[in-house]
């Protein structure tokens, strides 16, 4: 077992311009983000740094032979910080340009992955509240030449900084505030439970849940709701976005120690066949995990869990899981799997693939799961 540690400087500003003054953002510098991020934060400071946009490279999660189009053009490029700007994606194929030297691809990385080495000093600022992906050393990349969506984890993919902007989330739309929260809330409950925390990862994961959910509660309960797509006219989250951004970073600190587990295992093979969105696919298993873990063993952290979710949601503990996943699905409508395509027959595909390939996050669980189990959730999300 290793000690709890978090190699990361954790900055906290409130306007872009702050970071820019305090780090000399500069030539030698390399930015990698969005044109919508860059239209809105960077060209009008006028820096001279260099720019990637994410999208030449396609859209979506970040795959193998997007990362490795990326490192073909740096080849030309010299610089020395690589700064992310950006989401899940942005920040995931940060941490491999990072680490890559100037030959390398994916497949060099994911086979040498223990002897990985910084070889550009990592800033990180995110623009959701969701993957609190700033503070671990993973990345996630859809390896669509093998077929499997993998986490690649290394200690030099740990940022040297990670710099909370709370401006950087007022452009941020409705729907990807809701998918990156959930994602979040998410983490927070799959550390909480996970058989591999420690009593300091346990503190960060309990307290983003609770920061989580009461700012969810409160934008629910004050949104101006309109009937006819009440999900997407609300805007009343981002008087509480400093709470989910600082709880999605909390959240990040404790699966980034104590790690994730079925859920994510779960919602991977949605996130790589069909192309939902991370933290979307998180919503489509919570309910159906959680409700196995209560089948299989009722009584341990789960109760712990509820209580902290009853007293944040004034609920009687017995409810407290019903009252969450009815929050959940304010901030978010959840659909059942077959609204999304997918085919009954290509559950049993999944189940035997997480069982196959995501052994890092089902050893987190917070009980055992057979191949058995797990398809009987995807059948309770079908
Ligand atoms: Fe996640």
């Amino acid at each position: 077992m290793t000690g709890f540690s978090i190699p990361t400087d954790i900055l906290e500003f409130d306007r872009f311009s702050q970071f820019v003054s305090q780090e000399k953002v500069n030539k030698d510098d390399l930015i990698i983000t969005s044109e919508r991020t860059y239209k809105h934060f960077i060209e009008p400071m006028k820096l001279d740094a260099q720019v990637i946009y994410r999208e030449k490279y396609g859209k979506g999660e970040p795959t193998d032979e997007m990362v490795d189009a990326i490192l073909s053009d740096l080849k030309t490029k010299t610089f020395e910080r690589v700064i992310a700007i950006g989401g899940g994606t942005i920040i995931d194929i940060s941490k491999v340009i990072a680490v890559s030297k100037a030959d390398d691809c994916v497949d060099d990385l994911y086979d040498c992955s223990e002897k990985l080495k910084k070889i550009h000093p990592l800033i990180i600022i995110p623009t959701t509240c969701g993957t609190g992906s700033e503070v671990t050393n993973i990345s996630v990349i859809n390896r669509v030449r093998k077929g499997v969506k993998m986490g690649l984890a290394s200690e030099a993919m740990y940022a040297d900084k990670a710099v909370l902007i709370m401006e950087m989330l007022d452009s941020l739309p409705y729907k990807i505030f809701a998918t990156s929260s959930i994602d979040a809330m998410v983490h927070s409950v799959e550390s909480f439970l996970s058989p591999n925390g420690c009593s300091i990862s346990y503190m960060f994961s309990k307290e983003a849940l609770k920061k989580i959910i009461i700012a969810w509660k409160k934008t629910m309960d004050c949104g101006n709701k309109s009937e006819a797509n009440e999900m997407y006219t609300n805007e009343n989250w981002k008087k509480y976005a400093s709470d989910f951004l600082i709880g999605s970073n909390w959240a990040g600190i404790g699966f980034g120690y104590a790690g994730c587990a079925a859920v994510h295992a779960c919602a991977y093979p949605l996130g790589s066949v069909y192309h939902i969105p991370h933290g979307q696919s998180n919503q489509l298993m919570f309910e159906a995990v959680m409700r196995k873990y209560k089948e299989i063993q009722p009584y341990g952290r789960i109760n712990e869990l509820e209580k902290v979710i009853a007293d944040c949601l004034e609920s009687k503990v017995d409810d407290a899981m019903e009252a969450l996943y009815s929050l959940m699905n304010q901030v978010l409508c959840c659909e059942p799997l077959h609204k999304f395509g997918i085919k009954e027959d290509e559950l049993s595909v999944f189940s035997k693939n997480v069982i196959n390939t995501q052994q890092r996050l089902l050893k987190n669980n917070y009980v055992n799961l057979t191949e058995e189990q797990i398809l009987e959730i995807y059948k309770f999300a079908y």
